[in-house]
C-alpha cells in the first residue's frame, strides 16, 4: 500500500497500555492514527513519542463519556486525516466492589465509560467520521474475558463488557452487508497501569498483598503469565487488515488460555 493509500484509524484511550500499543502497531501498518484521552499532557507526550518514531500520529483530548467531546474529537480526526476507516474503542475503566455497597455514581460511570461510550463513538464515526458511506470499515471494541464470564467483585465492569460483546454481535450482523466488520477483542489479564490498579483493589478487598494477588491471578492462567499490550494489539492489527474481511460479529480472546469459550 502506498503512502497515498494510508488508512485512517482513531483509537480512544491510546496514551497507555493496550490503546498505546494498538496506536503504535496500526501506525506502523500504514495507518494515519488519531488518538484521544482525557489528560491533555499525556496526549501531547504520546503524540510526540510516536511521531519521533516516524509514525503518522496526531490526537487531541477526548472524554468518551461526553457526547460533545466525542463529536469534537471525531471532527478533529476527520479535519486532520480525512474520513475514518478503522475505529478502536479502547478507553475503559475498572470498577467494582461488594455489590450491595456500590453507589449509583460508580455504577453509572463504569457503564458510561465502558459501554455507552462504545455506542456514542461508533455512531459518531459512522456519521461524522464518514464510515457509513464507505464500502469497507473496521470497528474493533476492546471488551474483556469479563464480558463473557462473571468476575467476582466486578459486577459493573462485567456488566459493561458483556454489553460491549452484545453490541458488537448485533452491529456486526447489521453492518455485514456493507463491508464494515465489527469485532470485540477480549483480553484476559494484561500488564498495564489498569491491571496494577485492579491488583491494588483486590489486595485491599481481601486484606492481602498485591504480590499475593498477582500469584493468585497468574495461577488461574494456563500460560502462567499476563498477556502483554503488544500481544493484544497484534489481534487489533490483524482485524484491521484486509485478510480479516470475513471475520465479523466475533468476540475473540487474548488471554493465555484463561477464557476457554
Ligand atoms: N489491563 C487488563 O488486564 C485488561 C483486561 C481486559 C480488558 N481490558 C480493557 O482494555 C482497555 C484498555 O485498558 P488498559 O489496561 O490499557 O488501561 P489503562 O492503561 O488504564 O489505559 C486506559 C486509557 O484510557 C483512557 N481513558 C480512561 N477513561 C477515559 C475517558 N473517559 N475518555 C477517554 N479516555 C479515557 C486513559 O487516559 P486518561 O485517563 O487520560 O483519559 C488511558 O489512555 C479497557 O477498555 C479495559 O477495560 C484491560
Amino acid at each position: 500500500m502506498s503512502q497515498q493509500d494510508q488508512r485512517v484509524a482513531v483509537i480512544t484511550g491510546a496514551t497507555s497500555g493496550i490503546g498505546l500499543a494498538a496506536a503504535r502497531l496500526l501506525a506502523s501498518q500504514n495507518h494515519k492514527v488519531f488518538i484521544g484521552a482525557r489528560n491533555a499532557d499525556n496526549v501531547a507526550a504520546t503524540v510526540k513519542e510516536l511521531q519521533n518514531e516516524g509514525l503518522d500520529v496526531d490526537g487531541t483530548t477526548l472524554d468518551v463519556r461526553s457526547a460533545d467531546s466525542v463529536h469534537a474529537f471525531v471532527q478533529a480526526a476527520v479535519d486532520r486525516f480525512g474520513t475514518i476507516d478503522v475505529l478502536v474503542n479502547n478507553a475503559g475503566r475498572s470498577g467494582g466492589g461488594v455489590t450491595a455497597d456500590i453507589d449509583d455514581e460508580l455504577w453509572h460511570d463504569v457503564i458510561d465509560t465502558n459501554l455507552n461510550s462504545v455506542f456514542r463513538m461508533t455512531r459518531e464515526v459512522l456519521n461524522t467520521g464518514g464510515m457509513r458511506h464507505k464500502n469497507r470499515g473496521r470497528i474493533i471494541n476492546i471488551a474483556s474475558t469479563a464480558g463473557k464470564q462473571g468476575v467476582v467483585l466486578g459486577a459493573p465492569y462485567s456488566a459493561s463488557k458483556h454489553g460491549v460483546v452484545g453490541f458488537t454481535k448485533a452491529l456486526g450482523n447489521e453492518l455485514a452487508p456493507t463491508g464494515i466488520t465489527v469485532n470485540a477483542v477480549c483480553p484476559g489479564y494484561v500488564e498495564t497501569p489498569m491491571a496494577q490498579r485492579v491488583r491494588q483493589g483486590y489486595a485491599s478487598a481481601y486484606d492481602t498483598s498485591e504480590d499475593a494477588i498477582l500469584q493468585k491471578f497468574q495461577s488461574k492462567i494456563p500460560l502462567g503469565r499476563y498477556s502483554t499490550p503488544e500481544e493484544v494489539a497484534g489481534l487489533v492489527g490483524y482485524l484491521a487488515s484486509d485478510t480479516a474481511a470475513s471475520i465479523t460479529s466475533q468476540a475473540l480472546n487474548v488471554c493465555g488460555g484463561l477464557g476457554n469459550f
